[in-house]
């Protein structure tokens, strides 16, 4: 990786930085030839970005996908691998360090281990990641590891097999279990983080068994609390809030300090178990105050929150023919309107979206 930069960053024009008063260089962070400042109202930057690279999933999850596709929604045109490496060299300017493939199911997407490791490979990375349902995981699992994987987070909401496809509509409960085992002995993951979507009357009753993984110090199990997403607000009474899921686990839990303060999920230990809890509260711990965030869609659009209501057309602007100042200076403007945090919580709220396509 090149550390020279050619020009460097444009201070903020409201000086406020988050990190104010320390040198880039001082933080181990790379410095970017032609970098731009991009900092909402708030003063928070983009740093983490989760490309969603299909709409389609091998699953239909009763949290997440319709039950079929719905007739005459037309079938996402997702970027291709050449568009998407442009973006991401141009939010790197902008500030992204780490990126997330996401889907719908992003193993679905032909030929991603390639492009995830051209994407690790652009200066300035430091992180790729994945968020997969490992129906696909273990035959892909050495190509994502010789692209640069290090983490891994499997959604996994059950581990009993009658249930699974009660959930997922579909079968696979083995195969997911078999990738998550893959994944834990493959001695390039350092890190397998199982993300359980907890809901009342479903898998509840196996949150003390999911705490239970955590006797192995590769593993964080995390708890997310369901959010009542527009196809899915008549299922509201599933939350199960974080609070509640506490008291269930039963036994007390150490914090862990945080490495990244702008993680969503705060980091628990439980004595005598080697692996790490976490909760994922976006109902009853808001974290948007500290959210640094960017998502692309599958369909090739921005969002500067999960649940914006407005969002970017990049794809648009990319056929269009747009140069890269012209398309970084449309990232900028959008960011800088992300809103203070989500009001998923509020009942006038419509701008719930479908999960399957943003990704999560
Ligand atoms: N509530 C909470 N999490 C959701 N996800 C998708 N839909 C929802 C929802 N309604 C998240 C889950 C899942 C990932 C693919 O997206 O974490 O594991
Ligand atoms: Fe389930 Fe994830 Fe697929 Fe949604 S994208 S249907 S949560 S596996």
């Amino acid at each position: 990786m090149q550390a020279e930069a050619t020009r460097i960053a444009v201070p903020s024009p409201s000086g406020r930085h988050l990190l104010s008063g320390v040198e880039p260089a001082l933080r181990g962070e790379p410095q970017i030839a032609d970098s731009v400042e991009c900092r909402d109202q708030f003063g928070r930057a983009p740093r983490y970005l989760r490309i969603s690279v299909t709409g389609r999933c091998n699953f239909r999850c009763l949290y997440c996908a319709p039950e079929s596709d719905e007739p005459g929604r037309p079938k996402a045109d997702a970027l291709t691998d050449g568009e998407i490496l442009r973006l991401v060299g141009l939010f790197v300017r902008a500030g992204v360090r780490k990126v997330r493939f996401t889907g719908g199911e992003p193993l679905l997407r032909h030929g991603l281990p390639a492009l995830m490791k051209s994407v690790q490979a652009l200066e300035g990375i430091q992180e790729i990641c994945i968020s997969t349902n490992a129906y696909l995981l273990e035959e892909h699992l050495d190509a994502l590891v010789d692209a640069g994987l290090a983490t891994v987070n499997i959604s996994c909401d059950t581990m009993r097999e009658d249930r699974f496809e009660r959930i997922t509509r579909r079968q696979g409960a083995a195969r997911v279990q078999s990738a998550i085992a893959a994944a834990l002995a493959h001695p390039q993951i350092q890190r397998v983080k199982i993300n359980m979507v907890v809901m009342r009357g479903i898998n509840d009753d196996e949150i003390p068994a999911f705490a239970g993984l955590c006797d192995n110090p590769k593993i964080d199990v995390r708890f997310i609390e369901f959010m009542p997403t527009a196809e899915v607000a008549y299922l509201r009474d599933m939350l199960v809030p974080e609070d509640e899921v506490r008291a269930r686990i039963g036994t007390p839990l150490v914090p862990v300090a945080l490495a990244d303060p702008s993680a969503p999920a705060r980091l628990w230990s439980i004595p005598g178990l080697s692996g790490r809890i976490g909760f994922i509260s976006t109902m009853t711990h808001k974290f948007c105050a500290r959210c640094d965030r960017i998502r692309v869609t599958a369909d090739g659009r921005i969002a500067n929150c999960l649940f914006a209501e407005s969002l970017l057309d990049l794809k648009a602007l990319l056929r269009s023919g747009a140069a890269d100042a012209e398309i970084l200076a449309a990232v900028v403007a959008y960011w800088s309107g992300k809103a203070a945090g989500h009001r998923l919580d509020d009942p006038d709220f419509l701008g719930r979206p479908t999960m399957i396509a943003v990704g999560g």
